[in-house]
């Protein structure tokens, strides 16, 4: 596994690794390369990048938000999870915030996603809010980490 940090230009792949990683997780459909430039407008986000066998694997897009560090996105490829990829692209995020001088990491992971809710708690991050949808399956359950 190879870990590098990516940039900008990278979304057009990613955003096609990441389509294969979501579809089918939420009721809407994963975000198109439109959204995620919109969304990445002005934030000067951090990307790093999951490879095997020069293949995208595996990312996070983060940047900041309300002072602290903001992890937006992390996923892995189903065919190459549970084997520390997602604990890794953690480390390196927890490691660049630290380097930045953040404090905190913050998380917004949706109740669907059962395998990041249950990483994140067990490297002990804290549930510190819950965005209440209308029928609870989509709950937004926000996590933090004091760095
Ligand atoms: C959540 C997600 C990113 C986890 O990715 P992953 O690479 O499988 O995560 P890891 O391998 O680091 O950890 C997953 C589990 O594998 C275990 N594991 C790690 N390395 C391992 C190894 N070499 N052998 C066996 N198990 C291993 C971890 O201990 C962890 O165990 P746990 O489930 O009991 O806690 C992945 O499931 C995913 O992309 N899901 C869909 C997208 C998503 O939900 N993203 C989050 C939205 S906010």
């Amino acid at each position: 596994m190879n870990y590098k940090k990516g940039s900008i230009n990278d979304l057009p792949e990613l955003v096609k690794t990441n389509f294969q990683i979501f579809n089918g997780m939420y009721e809407w459909p994963p975000y198109t390369l439109d959204q995620y430039t919109e969304r990445l407008n002005g934030v000067n986000p951090t990307i790093f990048i999951a490879e095997r066998d020069d293949k995208i694997i595996g990312d996070s897009i983060a940047f900041e938000k309300d002072g602290g560090w903001y992890l937006w996105i992390l996923g892995v490829l189903e065919e190459y999870r549970k084997q520390g990829v997602a604990a890794h692209l953690l480390d390196l995020n927890e490691q660049h915030a630290r380097d930045n001088s953040y404090k905190e990491i913050t998380v917004k992971v949706y109740n669907v996603s059962k395998e990041m809710l249950k990483l994140l708690i067990e490297r002990g991050y804290e549930i510190v809010d819950i965005h209440k949808d209308k029928d609870n399956k989509y709950n937004g359950i926000v996590l933090r980490f004091v760095l």
